[in-house]
């Protein structure tokens, strides 16, 4: 499991991070072939150039949640801050 990803800004756009990803995937093919019973690959990315990255590795976007769910504790409206960050969605990639 992967809880957080993050390239520090002078290496990103060099494969760095998709080569991570690549290779727990591989891993977890090589489980899956021996019989290990994983259905797929969950991702749960925030930011715009996340969202991306597992779009061009294949996962299906689920679910994006509107802006419109998230609530303060006294009620008002969540907005983000971040033009980056702009919501959050549930993508998966099948084994
Ligand atoms: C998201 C992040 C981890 C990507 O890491 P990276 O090593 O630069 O990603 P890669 O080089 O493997 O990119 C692979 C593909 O993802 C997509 N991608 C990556 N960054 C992108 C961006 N800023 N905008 C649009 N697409 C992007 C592209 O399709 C890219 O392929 P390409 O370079 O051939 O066009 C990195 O930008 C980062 O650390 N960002 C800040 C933290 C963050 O947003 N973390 C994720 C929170 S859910």
């Amino acid at each position: 499991m992967t809880s957080m990803l993050y390239v520090l800004p002078d290496y990103r756009r060099f494969g760095v991070s998709s080569m991570m990803l690549s290779l727990q995937y591989e891993k977890l093919r090589e489980l899956v072939k021996k019989g290990e019973n994983v259905d797929g690959m969950i991702s749960i990315p925030t930011s715009n150039a996340s969202k991306q990255q597992f779009l061009k590795l294949g996962y299906t976007e689920i679910y994006t949640a509107p802006p419109s769910i998230y609530k303060l504790t006294n009620g008002q409206q969540w907005q983000s801050v971040d033009p980056e960050h702009p919501t959050v969605s549930l993508m998966f990639l099948k084994l």
